[in-house]
């Protein structure tokens, strides 16, 4: 199913361009804060494959995210092969250039910034300044003054995704 502006959403403050487009949008979920630019396209999976954005992510213009990519090398028409599904999360207070790709499987940590026309692929560390096709963390973004860590809650290492945990579990 494909609608414009339906994902799920929290408790509020979140402003969606009504040119964005969201696909499959009951395994979308955005938190408090997002905005998405006019011409993003968030395309869940049709199965399994989710969305998830952190609070205060910021889309730029023409921003596409998909949880889901075909199959090729099955011996039929792509079309008719089943797509791979994997999970996307999109950290909080992320900023995504405009005309960034993000594929299925990507985990992009809190704060992270990403040039623009970059097509992400992969895991990156929060704070990471990441660009390029494929992307590649080109610098550091400075971690959020000391009184806003506690709330972020992402300056720790850990082998967990430390995107939102709390809300893909619920998602
Ligand atoms: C990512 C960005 C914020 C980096 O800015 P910055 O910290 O000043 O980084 P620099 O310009 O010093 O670039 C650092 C390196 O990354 C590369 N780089 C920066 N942006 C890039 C991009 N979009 N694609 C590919 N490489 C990029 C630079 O060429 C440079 O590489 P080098 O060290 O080999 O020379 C900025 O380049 C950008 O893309 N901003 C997005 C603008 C935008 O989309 N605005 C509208 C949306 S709201």
């Amino acid at each position: 199913m494909s609608r414009r502006c339906a994902a799920s959403t929290g408790a509020g403050g979140v402003t969606i361009s009504p040119t964005a487009w969201f696909s499959e949008p009951e395994r979308i979920r955005l938190g408090d804060g997002v905005h998405v630019n006019g011409g993003c396209i968030l395309w869940a999976g049709p199965s399994t494959g989710s969305i998830i954005v952190g609070e205060n992510a910021l889309f730029g213009p023409n921003v596409m995210v998909t949880a889901a990519s075909y199959r090729f090398n099955d011996g039929q028409p792509v079309t008719d092969q089943d797509m791979e599904e994997h999970d996307v999360l999109i950290g909080r207070d992320v900023w995504l250039g405009s005309g960034v790709t993000v594929l299925a499987g990507s985990e992009i940590g809190d704060g992270c910034v990403v040039g623009a026309g970059s097509v992400v692929r992969g895991r990156f560390p929060p704070f990471s300044i990441i660009a390029g096709a494929p992307a590649r963390v080109v610098g550091q973004r400075r971690p959020p003054w000391p009184q806003k860590l506690a709330d972020l809650k992402v300056i720790e290492d850990s082998p967990e995704p430390r995107v939102a945990p709390d809300e893909r579990s619920t998602g």
